[in-house]
């Protein structure tokens, strides 16, 4: 998405064949109409060969939802494990142009799949898998960010311990501008660089066959069946593909005094931002308060994934926890963390931030998990200091 990648067998010039008795079929894989990244595919066979298509409907994000406007901790980690990559996609919260869910598969996916409507950035939280699109296969693991761009046919393979943090944005989920110069490379001083990222190796070994494919449009799905296949390049040569980046190849930065989220971010869009809490050394002033302070993000609603480590601003969190800050209501330390905090020296915390700009909103799904009595838990009880 930042580089430019070719693999397998192209033609020399773009729009022009190289043996006129096998033709390859060129297609235009392109972001923002065609102005925008874009990857030009050779395919074996039409890629435009759908024989039926059906529709389905989804069911609405929410029809009785709490609606209250409120700081929420939602325990994700007791749900169990359903449906597949697709259909196991458990929501929490959303706008128009985001959707934030957590997917612990229960089965293998038996259909292809691809949104129609949104980027999709899944943080890998547990487990292994292969993400398998016309690019070819991308393994992944623990710790990875897996980036597919919107209209990527795809299908995924994944462990049974896999569980993931799903961001699916409307909005392109892109590489922060200010990370780049004005050629288009990663500059010094960015928490990762081109070689960080991983593209997929170009082979579709291991695929499995599949009849249908499922078109996501979010109220509907559209279920095509085709003659042949997608997943037959020849080659292809572009800049948009889906790729992967692990944060143990990221380098926090820190600094002499307590720094803001922005400089943890990691991708950044028109409706959000997302930023890494990797583990890191705090703040070396010899009187640092190394916790964050208290903030009114105005701006902003803030969700965090609590993926690994000791999350030390906030007492009963547990790893796969969801805490949601809104605007409008200051939010920062518990009691105590503050006094607790001073003197430490570092974090083996791995946290996942979407900021987002519109009002976010609870999912029926997460109903069950909300925590009740996390409002209330900036309150000083009797005992704590
Ligand atoms: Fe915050």
């Amino acid at each position: 998405m930042v580089y430019y990648v070719k693999r397998g067998e192209i033609p020399d010039s773009r729009h022009t064949f190289t043996d006129r008795v096998r033709l390859v079929r060129e297609e235009l894989f392109g972001e923002e109409s065609f102005d925008g990244l874009y990857s030009l595919l050779y395919h074996k066979q039409e890629p435009t060969a759908v024989t039926s298509v059906r529709r389905e409907p989804q069911k609405p994000m929410s029809t009785k939802g709490d609606t209250s406007y409120v700081h929420r901790h939602l325990r994700t980690y007791m749900t169990q494990r359903e449906g597949d990559m697709v259909s196991g996609r458990r929501y929490t919260l959303y706008n128009d142009r985001v959707r934030l869910s957590v997917v612990k598969p229960l089965v293998q996916m038996e259909y292809y799949f691809r949104s129609a409507m949104s980027e999709q950035l899944f943080f890998v939280h547990s487990g292994t898998g292969i993400l398998f699109s016309p690019f070819g296969k991308l393994e992944f693991g623990r710790g990875d960010y897996v980036l597919v761009p919107k209209g990527t046919t795809y299908h995924m393979k994944v462990s049974d311990d896999a569980s993931f943090f799903l961001l699916e944005s409307r909005d392109r989920i892109n590489v922060p501008q200010r990370y780049m110069n004005s050629y288009g490379q990663l500059k010094e001083g960015t928490p990762y660089y081109t070689r960080d990222i991983r593209v997929p190796e170009f082979s579709y070994d291991g695929l499995e066959s599949c009849r249908e494919t499922y078109v996501d449009f979010w109220d509907h799905f559209l279920i095509e069946e085709r003659e042949g296949t997608l997943f037959d390049l020849e080659g292809y040569d572009g800049y948009l593909y889906p790729f992967a980046i692990n944060v143990d190849r990221m380098a926090p930065v820190v600094g002499k005094l307590h720094l803001p989220p922005p400089v943890h971010e990691t991708f950044s869009g028109k409706s959000f931002m997302v930023g890494t809490f990797l583990p890191r050394k705090f703040d070396f002033h010899p009187r640092a308060i190394p916790i964050s302070y208290y903030h009114s993000n105005i701006d902003t609603d803030e969700v965090i994934f609590y993926s690994s480590g000791n999350f030390m601003s906030r007492r009963g969190i547990s790893e796969g926890s969801i805490t949601l800050h809104v605007r409008g209501l200051i939010h920062g330390p518990q009691p105590g963390a503050v006094e607790d905090s001073i003197g430490k020296e570092g974090t083996d915390e791995v946290a996942v931030m979407v900021e987002a700009y519109d009002p976010l909103k609870l999912a029926d799904d997460s109903l069950g998990l909300d925590d009740p009595d996390y409002m209330g838990s900036w309150i000083r009880k009797p005992n704590s200091r």
